[in-house]
């Protein structure tokens, strides 16, 4: 088997509250992997750690402990130019297409400004801003507009030009439709489909939209509380999910299936999602868990294999 092309293992990332002194576990020991043009969803509820792990992975956010392994290598043991060489193969496309385009340049400046840090010839400069447009599905002509002058989905277009633009081997891509019009979502979400099977790039997609993520990935890992509770393909966790967060979680999310909305089952998600200051015990999910027993509050549940690839922390699944 290839080994995989992104590698994370026991990722912990904590903040220190301002306010009262306490620690956040935001991410809390996180085990995930990417395979060449791969498309894999992050899923789970706001606050659950998704954006703490993306940055994370792209050097936004400081790892308390942890491995982050691209092609083999330990990026813990670079330093200088070949840590910086090795992060531009991870690239991070932000949620707000608004924000990260600067409106005072045109887009060809801005996929230019990209091209020069990737060491790219001048000479070879202008055939390849055309050729990265046309991987994003806009036209050459385009080059000389200004990103003020775009369209939501043409600005998230342009940010994931500008991504490609470093050639990554990686593409993390955090809630990337979410700011953009119903209509264009999937569009843009086609989009990473199509890199990921045209450029062999692997990607994660971080996303709310259930439907969506169903839709373009092929894998996925399930967090909750600064853990993944599950992972599995897409078929594996939407057609048999095991954990009962996932189960909860897939409940409360329609599905674009007619007949497969008819049979879902009603287990409505209730109450908050516990403060990473200060998570339960044992494991996280047993505050809100329909099933919970006594034991959950003493075990930290280990993920166990339920079918090759399939993964579920509970202490209550089963093999097979
Ligand atoms: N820079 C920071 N300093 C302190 N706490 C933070 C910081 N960034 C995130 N957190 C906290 O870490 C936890 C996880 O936040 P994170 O943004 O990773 O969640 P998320 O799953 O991306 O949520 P959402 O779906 O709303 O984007 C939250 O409790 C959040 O308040
Ligand atoms: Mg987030």
């Amino acid at each position: 088997m290839t080994p995989p092309v992104l590698e994370v293992r026991n990722l912990v990332t904590h903040f220190r509250s301002v306010e009262r002194g306490k620690t956040i576990k935001a991410v809390d020991g996180v085990s995930l992997h990417l395979n060449a043009g791969e498309i894999v969803g992050l899923i789970g509820e706001s606050g659950c750690g998704k954006s703490t792990l993306s940055r994370s992975i792209v050097g936004l956010a400081t790892p308390n402990a942890g491995q982050i392994i691209l092609d083999g290598t330990d990026l813990s043991t670079l330093k200088g130019g070949a840590l910086r060489k090795a992060r531009s193969a991870i690239q991070y496309v932000f949620q707000d297409p608004y924000s990260s385009l600067n409106n005072r340049q045109t887009i060809g400046e801005a996929l230019e400004e990209a091209l020069v840090i990737a060491g790219l010839p001048a000479a070879r400069r202008s055939a390849r801003i055309a050729e990265l447009l046309d991987h994003v599905g806009l036209p050459a002509a385009i080059a000389p507009r200004y990103g003020r002058e775009l369209s939501g989905g043409q600005r998230q277009r342009v940010a994931i030009a500008r991504a490609l633009a470093m050639n990554p081997r990686v593409l993390i891509a955090d809630e990337p439709v979410s700011a953009l019009d119903l209509s264009v979502r999937a569009q843009v979400m086609n989009l990473f489909f199509d890199l990921s099977r045209d450029l062999g790039v692997a990607c994660l997609l971080v996303a709310h939209d259930l439907a969506l993520v169903r839709q373009a990935a092929s894998r996925n890992y399930v967090m909750y509380l600064g853990k993944i509770v599950e992972e599995g393909t897409s078929a594996q966790l939407y057609g048999d999910p095991r954990h009962p967060y996932s189960r909860a979680l897939l409940a409360s999310a329609p599905s674009p299936d007619p007949v497969a909305e008819r049979a879902r089952p009603r287990v409505p998600l209730t109450g908050e999602i516990p403060s990473p200051t200060n998570p339960p015990s044992g494991c996280r999910f047993r505050t809100r868990c329909p099933v919970v027993q006594e034991a959950c509050a003493a075990i930290l549940p280990p993920p166990v294999e339920v079918a090759p690839g399939h993964r579920a922390a509970c202490l209550f699944v089963s093999a097979g």
